[in-house]
């Protein structure tokens, strides 16, 4: 905190609940994410960080926390975007009061490119950005978005249109999980080889 000139935190979450080189391997590390857990409640007793959540968790390391911590995950952010959410554990987020945060909801950017969505951005008039937000937003998660632009960062918050219960269930089909000269990437493809 010295380092960053700061005397509290606002938010810090666990990145992952395992190493990221074992992300798509069985094994769970339970007593680790507990371990680090209890750190960062003692943080919070301490005033030192103000909020604390989780990234990357499955349904079953939320339940480890839940179970066996004292203060619940207020966030777990989590892969999603049109064409691949886990509807499973955003139900058991929502059950459990715990905020989903979307990251990489342009699926990095490879999700722009999906020519499948116009027909839906056309009839709001909106671009695939545009969709993309409001789609995460109306499944109650929260969307953060990376662009270099600030151009792109307002036009991503503009997102003041409605879209019908009938098109969420058609985008809810539709399926996106290639990501292109991103797939070696760890974060999709679990090696850092
Ligand atoms: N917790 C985790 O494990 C984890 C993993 C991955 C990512 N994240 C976080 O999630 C955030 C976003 O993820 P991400 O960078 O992977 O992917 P992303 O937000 O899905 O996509 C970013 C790409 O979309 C482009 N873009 C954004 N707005 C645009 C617009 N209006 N029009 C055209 N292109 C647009 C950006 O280019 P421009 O710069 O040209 O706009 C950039 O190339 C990051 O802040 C990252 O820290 C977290």
């Amino acid at each position: 905190m010295a380092d960053l000139g700061l005397n509290y935190i606002d938010m810090m979450i666990i990145h992952s609940p395992k190493p990221w080189v074992d992300f798509q391997k069985e094994g769970r590390f339970f007593a680790g994410n507990l371990a680090a857990w209890r750190a960062l409640e003692e943080a919070v007793d301490a005033g030192k960080i103000r909020t604390i959540g989780v990234s990357n968790f499955d349904e079953v390391d939320l339940q480890n926390i839940l179970d066996n911590g004292r203060i619940k995950p207020a966030v777990d952010q989590v892969l999603a975007h049109i064409g691949n959410v886990p509807f499973g554990l955003f139900d058991y987020a929502k059950q459990h009061d715990i905020q989903i945060e979307a990251y990489s909801p342009f699926g990095h950017g490879e999700m722009l490119k999906n020519p499948n969505l116009q027909q839906i951005t056309d009839k709001y008039g909106v671009s695939v950005p545009q969709l993309g937000m409001r789609y995460l937003l109306q499944l109650d998660a929260l969307p953060l978005p990376k662009t270099l632009s600030e151009d792109h960062m307002r036009h991503n918050a503009t997102v003041d249109f409605t879209i019908s219960d009938e098109d969420m269930t058609l985008l809810k089909r539709v399926t996106f999980n290639d990501y292109g000269e991103f797939s070696g990437f760890p974060v999709f493809g679990g090696t850092l080889d």
